[in-house]
């Protein structure tokens, strides 16, 4: 695989780096399930820092890790003195003394670009308010698994412009598949995320198409895809989102005008009867929990890539 110094955004691997981790994602899949160990990481050590939640991406590095042969070490922000003012530049000058490789999953994008460009060893960007590039990963894995393919597939997000959004752009770009994200007037993604996309878009030769109307994003769509309408760090927010992403429901009703056979995707946490409905999260053609699964197997071959 052509060398990563760091994985932050799908925009800066190329299409051959994305085919290469998604093949070795599948492989180590494959043999995890056969009970084939795959010692890639025998003797390294990963630093995780969160300041934020999480469930799936914690757990997933940490075993992911430990299936690889290395050593996970979970740095919360409460714990560590980042969290008490110490710099990104100390941090990262510090830690590359002692690990192989840095995960981070924080707020500012900016914090996880500058601990990458201080930092001698690997960072992997495990969710910023702009982008979740790990999560797509596993995303465009599952689709593959469900649909055997990936190029020529329509792929429709409905929801807030946010980091889900971003990143679903960025990887549908790269890996062939048309895009529709459908966000209400004051939620449309950033800017400067559309145009790298839109860019990106030319490049590849798959399409990408912006609206506010839901109905058009999922019309035809192969893959439907979520997230909540209240990302972590908008909590104050809650109740005027509530309100205003309430036509952004994907329903039996929404739902009912992708393809018959279309698979339901969410990123999780979900919040049943805000940004999707029972029938459809829990529903005959979701695949939340596949998908959930795939953060293991595909932050594996990310570690590995950048590690190994
Ligand atoms: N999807 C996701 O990143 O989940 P967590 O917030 O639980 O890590
Ligand atoms: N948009 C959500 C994703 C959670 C995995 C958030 O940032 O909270």
């Amino acid at each position: 695989m052509e060398k990563m110094n760091d994985f932050i955004s799908l925009h800066d691997i190329t299409k051959e780096q994305m085919e290469d981790l998604l093949k070795l994602a599948l492989k180590l899949k494959s043999e995890t399930k056969a009970g084939i160990a795959h010692p890639i990481l025998k003797g390294k050590t990963l630093g995780m820092i969160f300041t934020k939640s999480s469930t799936r991406t914690r757990v997933s590095f940490e075993v992911g890790m430990v299936q690889l042969g290395g050593y996970p070490l979970f740095l919360s922000s409460n714990d560590i003195q980042l969290g008490r003012g110490e710099t990104i530049y100390d941090t990262a000058k510090v830690l590359e003394r002692f690990l192989d490789g840095i995960m981070i999953r924080t707020y500012a994008h900016k914090d996880v670009l500058d601990l990458a460009k201080y930092a001698d060893i690997p960072v992997i960007n495990a969710l910023t308010d702009l982008l979740h590039p790990c999560q797509v990963l596993a995303d465009l894995q599952t689709v593959y698994e469900h649909k055997g393919k990936l190029e020529g597939l329509k792929f429709a997000y409905i929801g807030d412009g946010n980091n889900m959004a971003h990143s679903i752009m960025y990887g549908c770009a790269k890996a062939g598949l048309d895009c529709a994200i459908a966000a209400p007037e004051d939620y449309q993604c950033d800017e400067n995320v559309v145009y790298n996309a839109k860019e990106d878009f030319k490049k590849g030769g798959s399409r990408l198409l912006l609206t506010q109307d839901p109905a058009e994003a999922i019309k035809d769509a192969d893959v439907v895809y979520t997230d909540t309408w209240v990302s972590m760090g908008m909590e104050e927010e809650k109740e005027e989102r509530q309100r205003v992403f309430m036509p952004y429901q994907v329903n039996k009703e929404l739902f009912l005008l992708a393809k018959p056979d279309a698979i339901f995707m969410h990123c999780l946490p979900a919040y049943r009867g805000f940004e999707v409905t029972e029938d459809v999260i829990d529903g005959p053609n979701s695949v939340i929990f596949d998908e959930a699964e795939n953060r293991l197997h595909a932050q594996k071959a990310v570690m590995a890539a950048l590690m190994g």
